[in-house]
């Protein structure tokens, strides 16, 4: 027994085997506990002998037993801290943290640029009436811009924005002047996409109006906000052109950003860059139709592209590119 005992704990490598084994010598029905018990039935001389032997033997199974344990215990014990080893030089897991798309920074950057001139932040919906997209704001029936293949309608009433203009139309009607105020949002053209065209685009929207507000305030305007968003060596350039809502009208340039005016083929060598707004003094119309008397108050008003500023200032050279939102554009801002 003890031979084969010995033997077979020799093989165990784990704690369960090795409890059969101590069940299988030890345990109540064990082959040891047998030998004891059968002790009765042995003559006097014998008893002692064997009695001696078998708890010889069970002592030795025991200890063995016992010995094997620990170090089994031991092993496993190794063994789980070289499994549960954490290894201190390994480099953190870097967490990718999101930043602001370079339009909505645009757009922030405008409205404080314009927060800091005294101007009021206000918002309007992009789904408008008909009238304060076109109709308040002095655009005549057959204007080419009402027409189907330019506006996204709705109903004969309702459509999508064109511009930000009809927010001028919403403050006046509501506010009483002097009132100076600006509005970012999405803006709707029936435009096919190409480099500088999109369906939906961004503008902002600016509005002053006051007593004795004229196109020099205007022009101090533009100028201070141009050098703000580009920098002092930037330069501007007002061209006349006709508005329904203001009176006179005017496009803006500024000086190509890649050349700073110098003339590159970025600019077609003209050293300008694309518009970037309009603006002009607002149509005495367009007062009357918001019940602000033309014979006291006067204003003026400008319209941004967003997309365009954005594509100036950051030299990109694709509108679609703003509105892909593929990251490897994305995460160079
Ligand atoms: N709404 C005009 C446009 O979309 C821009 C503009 C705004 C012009 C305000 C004059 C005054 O082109």
């Amino acid at each position: 027994i003890k031979e084969s005992a010995l033997n077979e704990i020799k093989k165990v490598t784990d704690l369960e085997k090795l409890e059969e084994l101590r069940v299988k010598f030890l345990g109540k029905k064990g082959e040891i506990t047998q030998v004891l018990r059968g002790m009765k039935d042995l003559s006097k001389e014998e008893r002692p002998i064997i009695g001696k032997i078998a708890n010889e033997v069970r002592e030795v199974i025991e200890d063995e037993i016992e010995k094997l344990k620990l170090d089994l215990k031991e092993k496993m014990q190794k063994e789980r801290l070289v499994a549960e080893r954490i290894d201190i030089s390994m480099p953190g897991k870097e967490k990718i943290i999101g930043h602001r798309h370079p339009l909505i920074s645009v757009m922030e950057e405008l409205e404080n640029v314009f927060m800091n001139m005294g101007f009021s932040v206000v918002q309007g919906p992009e789904i408008e009436t008909v009238y304060n997209n076109f109709d308040a704001l002095n655009s005549p029936e057959n204007h080419p811009s009402r027409d189907l293949s330019d506006t996204f309608y709705i109903t004969d009433d309702i459509l999508l924005r064109t511009h930000t203009s009809p927010v001028q139309i919403r403050v006046m009607k509501q506010v009483k002047p002097p009132l100076r105020i600006v509005s970012a949002g999405r803006t709707f053209r029936f435009d096919d996409v190409d480099d500088t065209h999109s369906p939906m685009f961004h503008q902002f929207e600016g509005l002053v109006i006051d007593k004795n507000i004229t196109m020099a305030n205007l022009k101090d305007t533009i100028y201070k906000f141009v050098r703000e968003i580009f920098g002092e060596d930037m330069k501007v350039r007002f061209r006349p052109h006709y508005f329904p809502f203001t009176e006179p009208s005017a496009e803006v340039d500024v000086s190509c950003f890649k050349c700073k005016g110098k003339g590159c083929p970025a600019c077609n060598g003209t050293g300008w860059s694309m518009e970037i707004l309009g603006c002009g003094m607002v149509h005495p119309k367009v007062l009357k139709n918001c019940g602000i008397d033309p014979e006291v108050y006067s204003g003026f008003a400008f319209g941004l592209g967003v997309d365009r500023i954005a594509m100036v200032k950051y030299g990109i050279n694709n509108i679609r590119l703003l509105f892909e939102n593929d990251m490897r554009f994305l995460e160079q801002f």
